[in-house]
């Protein structure tokens, strides 16, 4: 426990309420939809004569589809702006910034007189949640100490999930008049709660190194988390790689091996190293930046032209797609529909085990995540998600109410196990400091685009082929496995140095 300060867990729980944020916004239209689209009440009772809040907002079913599934572009917009502001302003600058799109859109929300607004208040706050499925997981992985980084990364999935789970929950009691307007402004109040906890927080240290003349204030930083003054050696393992001319230059000398030994030798953590390098240069810059002049210049293009990052891209491709393209959000956002024939009086009562059962084996993950090592779980998330599928399709097929809630919920417990935290966690894990906020963009840009597809056509493929569309989706998690069982490194315990030697000679000769 030694590393674990009462300080860093203070400032992780302030980073991870960005990930609670964006589970809620996920869950929060669900239970409330009849209540917001007014179902519940005749048209002609609504009256737009006084300034008065309206009772709900009048929407077909087709509006309220878009009202859900804009979130999605929004998201995009936010993934994609953040990796240029976390580069340059810093993590915690541009969390701490975001939670005003995250309070502007959801307060627009819960204030919204017309459908207009509220669809411009989802769009907002998507753009909060894209910036924050960039920035949580690669701010917990640059502050976690070494031998917790699998537990951190799992906490950001945690924070999505519970923030799903209590938007459910708020949804059973609150899905009345005027309480679907306080669901959404709780998300308002969420976001005020972040800023306050953001100011307590400190820079990440690693973004701090990584910037000219930073190393004093990296070093502090450091210090303070893990609440003890030698850090040096913490951050001579940053050094590491920039002493080696950064990745490119571990892969340039990738059929030197005797090169590579020599030169990790030489730069070597030791402290003498770096009180050395310490004294005679009074502020190094480290980390990966520091020898490359185009690092302020990185970009997505450069990212995926780039041969160096072929492998790294590959993989960061498949876990984003799979993530998506495995089916879970057709369960989250629709399981009470897809039940609801089989299972007319319970499946509302499903819909809350799902996530109870996503929570639940989401901190499983996280404690298994550093013992069976990344590679694993995601093995196994994934064909176990391919069987469960395929049961799911059949149970549904042939009318077996008990076996189809069965599937549902094995299929979201094999996803919690490996495919709901890896992908956010494993980009740190396979790219550079210089390029992870670049590569998160892309993988969470992704994410966002394969969303909003499965999101937007579920339901008319489903209303093709039925109960039989969830053996689409295991076919795909079928495929997937095979291309992940070639492609996976594991990263458990390595830097991404030693990851990339492992990728050297099988993908950069190619
Ligand atoms: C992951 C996915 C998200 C999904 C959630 C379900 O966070 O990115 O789309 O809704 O898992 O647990």
């Amino acid at each position: 426990m030694g590393e674990l300060t009462l300080y860093l867990i203070v400032v992780s729980v302030a980073i991870v309420l960005g990930s609670f944020q964006f589970g809620y916004h996920i869950g929060e239209l669900n239970t409330p939809k009849s209540v917001i689209s007014c179902e519940k009440l005749p048209k002609e009772t609504i009256s737009h004569d006084d300034n008065s809040l309206l009772p709900c907002i009048p929407m077909e079913e087709g509006e309220f589809g878009l009202l859900t599934s804009i979130f999605n572009l929004g998201g995009l917009l936010g993934s994609l702006l953040s990796s240029r502001v976390a580069d340059t302003k810093g993590r915690r600058w541009t969390l701490l910034c975001n939670n005003l799109f995250l309070f502007i859109g959801s307060t627009m929300m819960g204030f919204a007189n017309s459908y207009s607004i509220l669809v411009i208040g989802r769009v907002i706050a998507g753009i909060g949640c894209g910036v924050v499925s960039v920035i949580v997981p690669m701010y917990l992985a640059e502050i976690s100490p070494a031998e917790y980084r699998g537990v951190f990364g799992v906490m950001n999935q945690l924070g999505i999930v519970i923030g799903i789970l209590f938007s459910q929950i708020q949804g059973l009691y609150l899905s009345n008049i005027p309480g679907w307007r306080i669901i959404l402004i709780t998300a308002s109040a969420l976001s005020i709660i972040q800023t306050i906890l953001l100011g307590f927080a400190v820079e990440s240290p690693k973004y701090l190194a990584s910037k000219v003349g930073g190393y004093q204030s990296a070093k502090k930083a450091l210090q303070q988390l893990r609440g003890k003054t030698e850090v040096e050696d913490e951050i001579g393992g940053w050094l590491q790689i920039s002493e080696e001319e950064g990745l490119e230059g571990l892969i340039n000398n990738q059929h030197d091996e005797d090169n590579i030994s020599s030169q990790q030798q030489q730069s070597s953590s030791s402290q003498d190293n770096i009180e050395e390098r310490i004294s005679t240069t009074s502020e190094p810059t480290v980390v990966f930046h520091a020898r490359n002049p185009n690092t302020d210049d990185f970009n997505i293009w450069k990212f995926i032209s780039s041969p160096y990052y072929r492998p790294a891209f590959k993989v960061l491709l498949l876990v984003q797609f799979t993530q998506q393209f495995s089916g879970i959000n057709a369960v989250i956002f629709y399981s009470t529909t897809i039940l609801s024939r089989l299972l007319p009086t319970s499946s509302d009562l499903i819909t809350v085990y799902i996530s109870i059962m996503n929570t639940i084996m989401t901190v499983v993950s996280a404690y298994l995540i550093d013992k069976a090592g990344r590679r694993t779980l995601l093995l196994y998330s994934i064909s176990l998600m391919s069987l469960a599928s395929a049961i799911l399709a059949f149970s549904i097929t042939y009318e077996l109410a008990l076996l189809s809630s069965i599937s549902i919920i094995g299929f979201v417990a094999t996803f919690a196990i490996g495919l709901g935290p890896i992908p956010f966690l494993i980009i740190p894990e396979i790219v550079d400091t210089r390029a992870v906020a670049t590569a998160s963009s892309l993988g969470l840009s992704i994410n966002w685009i394969s969303n909003f597809l499965v999101a937007a056509l579920f339901l008319e493929i489903r209303g093709i082929f039925g109960g039989r569309v969830f053996y689409i989706f295991s076919v795909y998690l079928f495929t997937a496995y095979i291309i992940a069982n070639r492609i996976l490194p594991e990263t458990k315990a390595k830097t991404v140095e030693e990851v990339w030697h492992g990728w050297t000679g099988k993908y950069i000769k190619s």
